[in-house]
């Protein structure tokens, strides 16, 4: 057990060297839904971070094994896991608390399908986090994220310790997939673009912003089909699984880099600007994700959306309907009566 984190008795955890606490030797970060097709992969890739000095793996099933598994790998980091009931001993004072955890879709399935199921999962995690971690960033990435960010953060707000600039809708996997997309089509390497996609995370809610990439030239068949492809990335690869779950592995490495970029801006490193879903007046809808300027206390400068051309605007006006309501039902879920 990592020092300073005494779980309840019967956890089982492990821990690989002595703690640190949340310097610049780094952060405290704990993954809830650790086991999962998201979970492991995202936790070995954050097991790596030089910015995580104490990883903590919380999941109803499983996260003793995977931390177990984890410690073995050479890090002068501390791994924990913690079971179903020890989930304010996993949050315990973490400096962050990555969510990948709930039910992924398959195919014919929407994202907003699974908002019944992982509605009250996101809640009662976003409760443990108010309790145990007043202070963490929180980064969703369990879907329908245009929903479970707003349960967030109206939940934190009913605890009292809500702060817009600390919670994070991970939409990292849309910049990436654009990235992917638009280098094989320029002939770019995709690792050297950095695509703006805006909106938020499900379907056409997703607008890549392809106009503002310097130097590269589409035709406009090029643009229709890019903007889809960005936009269904998500079902190609739910159908390609055939009822398998969704993205994992990719979603991992999104996560990863989204973490690890915060990470590094909450320790100084200036210039850190990253697409994500927060709040913000930026947009027609009380969250919306941008490009944000992360530092020390978190998103620090939310960028505008910037010069849109007239498809990328008929995009933004036929999805901004959509994309309030869903933002609205996760606030009406918090405050049912
Ligand atoms: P998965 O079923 O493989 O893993 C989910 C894990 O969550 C399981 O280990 C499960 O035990 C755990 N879990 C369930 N309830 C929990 C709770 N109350 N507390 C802690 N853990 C709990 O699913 P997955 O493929 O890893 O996907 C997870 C979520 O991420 C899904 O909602 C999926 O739609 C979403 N997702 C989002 C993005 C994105 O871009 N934001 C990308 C891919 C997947
Ligand atoms: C994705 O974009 O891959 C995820 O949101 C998972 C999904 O359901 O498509």
């Amino acid at each position: 057990v990592a020092s300073g984190a005494v779980p309840a008795a019967g956890v089982a955890s492990i821990s690989s060297g002595k703690r640190a606490a949340s310097t610049a030797s780094g952060f405290k970060v704990a993954v809830a839904g650790a086991s999962g097709g998201i979970g492991q992969p995202l936790s070995l890739l954050l097991r790596n971070s030089q910015y995580v000095s104490d990883l903590r793996l919380y999941d109803i099933v499983g996260a003793p094994g995977v931390a177990a598994d984890l410690s073995h790998i050479p890090s002068k980091a501390g791994v924990s896991g913690y079971g179903k009931d020890d989930v304010e001993a996993a949050f315990a004072d973490v400096d962050c608390v990555v969510v990948p955890a709930g039910v992924p879709r398959k195919p014919g399935m929407t994202r907003d399908d699974l908002f019944n199921t992982n509605a009250s999962i996101v809640q009662s995690l976003a409760e443990a986090i108010a309790s145990a971690a007043p202070n963490a960033f929180v980064c969703i990435i369990s879907n329908p994220v245009n929903s479970t960010v707003p349960i967030v953060a109206e939940t934190l707000k009913k605890a009292g310790v809500y702060d817009p600039k600390k919670v994070f809708g991970v939409t990292t996997l849309d910049v990436i997939r654009a990235n992917q997309f638009v280098g094989h089509n320029q002939n770019i390497d995709p690792k050297e673009l950095d695509v703006t996609v805006v909106g938020g995370h499900a379907g056409t809610t997703i607008l890549p912003l392809l106009s503002q990439i310097e130097g590269a030239k589409f035709t406009d068949d090029d643009i229709a089909a890019l903007t889809h492809r960005i936009q269904f990335g998500g079902d190609e690869v739910v159908q390609a699984k055939d009822g398998a779950g969704s993205a994992t592995l990719s979603m991992a490495v999104a996560g990863a880099r989204f973490t690890d970029r915060l990470l590094a801006a909450a320790s100084g490193v200036s210039g850190i600007r990253e697409c994500t879903f927060v709040e913000s007046n930026v947009a027609d809808t009380p969250f919306f994700s941008s490009r944000v300027q992360l530092g020390p206390s978190g998103a620090e400068v939310v960028e505008p959306i910037g010069p849109m051309t007239a498809f990328e605007q008929a995009n933004y006006d036929e999805m901004i309907g959509t994309l309030g309501d869903q933002i609205q039902k996760g606030v009406d879920f918090v405050n049912r009566a």
